[in-house]
């Protein structure tokens, strides 16, 4: 079946099979490997992409059903001065270990942030509770998260 994604604002058209999952799309037919594949059974979260803007678990979508839709990976982060204020926060804060979790929990992160600028210790918590991190013990995650937001509000000031 052909399809066709924008993923971080680029076109592509592809064959794939029906059953094909998103995740799979984007590392092995676009090489997009910065989207990690960790429990395949949606509890982990590492797989996290956005799709028309929102965040999704890309294992527990089929390529197929991005068809015609934008997808934004870690990979798209980047801004055109640098680093994504998120970004750059993980690695002011030490927000990563291995970096397993990392590229879902930065994608999770810039969508919290677009939607509230501001968010509370409790608030940043609960929207990466759907990723799983096994090294940092999510302090400094959250701290990481917190320094992308002030540092986000101090250029808006500027
Ligand atoms: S690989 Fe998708 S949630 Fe774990
Ligand atoms: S930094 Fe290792 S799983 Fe989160």
């Amino acid at each position: 079946m052909q399809i066709t994604v924008t993923v971080n604002g680029e076109s592509h058209t592809r064959d794939v099979e029906p059953r094909l999952l998103l995740v799979h799309f984007l590392r092995n037919e676009l090489g997009l490997t910065g989207t990690h594949w960790g429990c395949d059974t949606s509890n982990c979260g590492v797989c996290t992409v956005t799709l028309d803007g929102v965040p999704v678990k890309s294992c527990t979508v089929l390529a197929v059903m991005a068809d015609g839709k934008q997808v934004g990976t870690v990979e798209g982060l980047e801004r055109a001065d640098g680093l994504d204020p998120v970004q750059q926060g993980f690695v002011q804060c030490h927000g990563l270990q291995c970096g397993f979790c990392t590229p879902g929990m930065m994608i999770t992160a810039r969508c919290l942030l677009d939607k509230n600028p501001d968010p509370s210790e409790q608030e940043i918590r609960e929207a990466i509770s759907g990723q799983l991190c096994r090294c940092t013990g999510y302090e400094n995650i959250v701290r990481s998260v917190r320094w992308a937001a002030e540092h986000e509000a101090a250029e808006a000031k500027a």
